[in-house]
């Protein structure tokens, strides 16, 4: 099959498969209790794709271009039997890179399972090593140690490398930019630091809020000396440092100060099947329907060269005042 290419010659590498919407966090920057509280509206059961509903849809993104695929949420780790869709979808063949983003909380139990079902590696969010802090991120009331011993777990079943997720807001975190930094130095733990985006609507975004990639990678070298690592693959989202002294490597992602949309070949799949060429997408294109109308596998990639073929998106190049306010997809809806 020809390769697919967007409006900028990007072709369609990543799938970012959200499972689910719910969470068991309540990050302030992401699902603000007020807004997702308890009459919240969820998706129901039915409404969400099936992991055989999933697993096709992937082998037929794969079959034109996908290598790799993220699962994300919402928390992936409270949709039942998680391991089952990892243990359908890693012997998909073209497939090179099968990995999750999950806040840790539930990894203790479910890691090991992860990995044998053939998981290959994991990504755990962590932005604060104070249990204070942490908690009033996550205001779930959900402990620095729970989410230390997820990574521990991780650790033990062998997935590698463990990728630490730390998203960071001025005033909030960032006096723990250093000790977070320090933690996971010599540990094989790769932690990186997230600017804090306009995602959604509803995380009360604003420009003073962000600590700039310039401004984390200062504060780190005062202290722990880094230099810059080459990237591993082209399109990677996080600028790689590594310590001067061997204590291994950090990832900075800068999505305000250094948009990489040039690059950009990311799709994402929502929980109920709408799939997005962008995380700051307002509207997704539809492949449930035609998932559970009989579509044929022919008329489904047909679909997916449509959407890719005439995607333009560069939200985060041509960001501004006015952009910030326009309707999109909330984060813990279509994952990070
Ligand atoms: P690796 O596969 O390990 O390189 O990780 P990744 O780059 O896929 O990272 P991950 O999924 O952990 O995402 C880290 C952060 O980058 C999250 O906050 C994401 O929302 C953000 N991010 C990932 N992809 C994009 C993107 O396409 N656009 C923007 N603006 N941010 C992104
Ligand atoms: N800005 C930056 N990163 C965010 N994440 C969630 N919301 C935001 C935001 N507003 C991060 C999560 C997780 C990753 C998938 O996205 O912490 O690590
Ligand atoms: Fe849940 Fe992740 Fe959003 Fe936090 S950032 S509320 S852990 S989906
Ligand atoms: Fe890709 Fe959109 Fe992010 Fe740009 S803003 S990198 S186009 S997902």
């Amino acid at each position: 099959m020809t390769a697919l290419h967007d409006t900028f010659q990007r072709p369609l590498r990543d799938l970012r498969v959200s499972v689910t919407d719910r969470c068991n966090f309540r990050c302030t920057y992401c699902m603000p209790r007020e807004v997702f509280g308890p009459d919240f509206q969820f998706l129901q059961r039915s409404e969400l794709l099936s992991y055989e509903e999933i697993t096709r849809l992937a082998r037929i993104f794969i079959q034109l271009g996908v290598e790799k695929i993220r699962i994300t949420g919402g928390e992936p780790l409270v949709r039942a039997n998680l391991h089952e869709l990892i243990r359908m979808l890693a012997p998909l063949p073209g497939l090179r890179d099968l990995t999750l983003t999950t806040n840790g909380s539930l990894l203790r139990s479910q890691a090991q399972r992860l990995r044998e079902a053939g998981l290959q590696r994991i990504t755990v969010s962590l932005d604060a090593l104070d249990d204070d802090v942490f908690q009033s991120m996550n205001d779930a009331g959900v402990t620095v140690d729970t989410v230390l011993k997820g990574i521990d777990a991780a650790r033990e079943a062998g997935l590698a490398p463990i990728k630490v997720n730390a998203v960071v807001k001025r005033g909030v975190n960032d006096h723990g930019i250093v000790e977070l930094a320090r933690h996971f130095h010599g540990t094989g733990v790769i932690v990186r630091f997230i600017e804090f985006m306009d995602v959604g609507t509803t995380n009360g975004w604003r420009l003073e809020h962000v600590v700039s990639a310039q401004e984390i990678a200062e504060r780190i070298n005062a202290e722990l000396p880094i230099e810059p690592v080459e990237r591993s693959y082209p399109g990677e989202v996080a600028q790689r440092w590594r310590y001067r002294d061997g204590g291994g490597e950090i990832g900075i992602i800068s999505s305000i100060t250094q948009p990489f949309c040039g690059d950009c070949t990311r799709a994402r799949l929502s929980p109920e099947g709408q799939l997005f060429t962008c995380l700051f997408g307002a509207r997704g294109h539809d492949f449930r329907e035609p998932l559970r109308n009989g579509a044929s596998d022919d008329e489904i990639a047909a679909m997916l060269r449509r959407v890719w073929s005439v995607r333009d998106d560069r939200y985060s190049e041509i960001r501004s005042e006015e952009t910030v306010g326009l309707p999109r997809v909330e984060m813990s809806h279509i994952g990070g």
